[in-house]
């Protein structure tokens, strides 16, 4: 508990930056968060992120006095929902759950709401269940714009014409994850007015999400599928100029692809702009390298800190208050959520961004 006051003063001071607020001063209470035991769901630890989220939920509640039972699935859904049902066996008081398929989860969420335990939906939102309490991720159809101004600007879109248009090609997240949704809008919204006009174009024309979908965000099947691109849509003078990816390691398998036939090395094709989602180290060292062009960071820390000060809320039996209850409708509800904010990383502010705010340390960034 010794860390208690520097969380508590963390995420009091979150909640004050994000606008949210709690009945009762929520964050003040600190012996009512003694004791109980929540459950973590989260989707795989191969991926990065998922370990940062994990760790970051993990450690914060276990700061207020909360016992966690932490539990990945490696992507499984079967699995996935072994784990939520077991929790609830185990008597959680508090099911916080980042699914892989978001509507393959009813029936373990209406087992939780039997059970009288409250849902948190984290990053992902849950869907098609009335049984899902809250939501806290950042907010997706921003960062999908983020993911498109990162293309304008590496692009400089706002001098191309139609005349001489720059070649895109998209790639798109996981079907069954809801975010997947409100990335591609977001950055098809930002795109939109450069399409309209002709000065940008996507040659393979693959552009409906249903098309461009990543299952399971796999990076080898996005660098299958860049692959056949590239040899399907791009000989003789069409040289492909930039990428649109939702996720690090999409884009730097993208980049492989690129590389593979020249881009980076060969005359005229210089490596294409791509942005990305999480500011993966592999990609953090590519964006200092010149390679991958951006990504957009969303602090792990920040969204396991809000977690943690949510269920310690709920814990206290107090209600939370200050959530968006317009945003997101996962089919069977609007669900109250938390958004939290994100940044865009170029080579510009990875000090800044990353370094300074201790997200990625020098040495794993091999500075
Ligand atoms: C999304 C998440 C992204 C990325 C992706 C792949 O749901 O919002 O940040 O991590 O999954 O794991």
């Amino acid at each position: 508990m010794k860390n208690t006051r520097k969380a508590l003063a963390m995420t009091a001071l979150l909640f004050a930056a994000s606008g949210m607020a709690f009945a009762n001063g929520g964050a003040q209470n600190q012996a009512g968060g003694e004791g109980g035991l929540i459950g973590v769901v989260m989707p795989t630890r191969s991926e990065e992120r998922w370990i940062k989220d994990g760790n970051a939920v993990k450690e914060g509640l276990e700061n207020l006095g909360y016992s966690v039972n932490l539990q990945y699935s490696d992507d499984d859904i079967p699995t996935q929902s072994r784990q939520i049902d077991d929790l609830i066996t185990k008597g959680v008081k508090v099911l916080v759950i980042a699914s892989i398929d978001g509507s393959a989860l009813s029936n373990q969420l209406a087992n939780a709401a039997a059970a009288k335990i409250p849902v948190i939906s984290y990053d992902r939102l849950l869907m098609q269940s009335p049984n899902v309490d809250y939501y806290v991720s950042f907010d997706n159809y921003k960062v999908g714009g983020q993911m498109g101004d990162i293309l304008i600007t590496g692009l400089k879109l706002d001098q191309a014409t139609a005349a001489k248009p720059v070649n895109v090609e998209l790639f798109a997240g996981s079907p069954d994850d809801n975010n997947s949704i409100g990335f591609y809008q977001g950055a098809m919204d930002k795109l939109k007015p450069y399409f309209d006009k002709g000065a940008l174009k996507v040659p393979s024309g693959q552009i409906d999400r249903a098309v461009i979908g990543t299952l399971r965000w796999d990076a080898a099947e996005a660098q299958k599928r860049m692959e056949n691109l590239l040899s399907a849509y791009y000989s003789g003078n069409v040289v492909l100029n930039g990428i649109l990816s939702p996720y690090d390691p999409i884009s730097l398998a993208c980049l492989e692809a690129c590389k593979s036939v020249g881009y980076g090395s060969a005359p005229g094709k210089p490596l294409p702009v791509v942005g990305g989602q999480d500011c993966i180290v592999a990609s953090v060292k590519s964006i200092l390298a010149g390679e991958q062009y951006a990504t957009v960071l969303k602090d792990t820390r920040s969204l396991g800190a809000a977690t943690v000060t949510l269920v310690d809320t709920l814990m206290q039996g107090k209600t939370p208050t200050g959530l968006d209850t317009k945003s997101y409708n996962n089919g069977a509800k609007i669900v109250p959520s938390l958004l939290l904010d994100s940044v865009i990383v170029t080579k510009a502010n990875v000090k800044p961004a990353v370094i300074d705010t201790g997200y990625h340390t020098t040495a794993e960034l091999g500075l």
